[in-house]
């Protein structure tokens, strides 16, 4: 399944990006693991790019420079990278080798790094760090912490730390479902949240992926981080950076199964 063709035919079609925020990644607790490929694929049909417009959209608004450099952590299979790399030379790190041989194939164009946000060094420093859809993975403040300092040190003076998150005040428990195809490949995605703890919830996907006459079914549950606004901006704070908070209210509204709102925030910091 190549993401680039999944990513052109989603353009055409006019297709946005789904709930990806709790999409592939680490430390599920899975009983059936789909293929890479199938992953790849659902990750593709969940790609945004609306997320994107207001991504780019503010990033350009603040750094005035006409070459960018970004470092994308969290890239997984490459699905945002193949929009981003249109506006800024890319660097995506994950910390899956599967997701990373993925967004190869669909951005050959693009640096790929196997390491954890919380801890990689790339002794580099970018216009832009963007950590769009897998900030949740970190579900205990320390991590959240840790990688936001990490993400701020490969940041260049003046530069912007863009991150999309829930806070805990606006998340509710939802229903969600995606849908979409390509090459004779149809992928159904329900998503399922549900609040376990003080500060995380769970996420629980199930892929129904069904393959001409074949249909397969995978489902993985991955723990996830829930924390108040006031402790993202303390953190933000901690980091040295100026924050700009944007709303993205209504941009999964319509993957919901109930009626309701899906709230996001968009936290932009600039090293000063
Ligand atoms: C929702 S997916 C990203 C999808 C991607 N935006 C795309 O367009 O294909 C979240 C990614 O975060 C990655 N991830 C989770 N924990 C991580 C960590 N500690 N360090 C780096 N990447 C991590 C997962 O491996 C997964 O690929």
């Amino acid at each position: 399944m190549g993401g680039l063709e999944a990513t052109e035919q989603d353009e055409k079609l006019g297709r946005e990006e789904g709930h990806s925020q709790d999409l592939g990644g680490t430390g599920q607790k899975s009983s059936h693991n789909a293929g890479d490929q199938e992953l790849g694929a659902a990750l593709d049909i969940a790609s945004s790019s609306k997320q994107l417009n207001y991504a780019k959209r503010a990033i350009k608004n603040i750094i005035s420079v006409t070459t960018h450099t970004m470092l994308h952590l969290g890239c997984g299979a490459g699905g945002h990278d193949y929009h981003f790399k249109k506006h800024f030379k890319v660097t995506g790190v994950d910390v899956s080798q599967g997701m990373l041989d993925i967004a190869k194939k669909t951005n050959p164009d693009v640096t790929y790094v196997l390491g954890d946000m919380r801890s990689i060094n790339l002794s580099e420093k970018f216009d832009a760090v963007v950590i769009p859809d897998s900030i949740a993975y970190m579900s205990t403040v320390g991590d959240l912490k840790q990688t936001l300092m990490n993400a701020t040190g490969h940041l260049k003076t003046g530069g912007v730390l863009l991150v999309v998150a829930h806070t805990k005040e606006e998340f509710s428990e939802h229903n969600f479902v995606y849908t979409g195809s390509e090459d004779n490949i149809h992928i159904t995605l329900f998503e399922n949240n549900h609040i376990i703890s003080d500060s995380t919830y769970e996420a629980t996907m199930i892929y129904l992926i069904r393959k001409e006459a074949e249909t397969s079914i995978h489902h993985e549950t991955h723990t996830l981080g829930l924390f108040p606004y006031e402790q993202w901006l303390s953190i933000f704070k901690e980091c040295q950076l100026q924050v700009e908070v944007i709303n993205t209210d209504h941009l999964y509204d319509d993957y919901l199964l109930e009626e309701g709102e899906f709230k996001l925030k968009v936290f932009i910091g600039t090293l000063l």
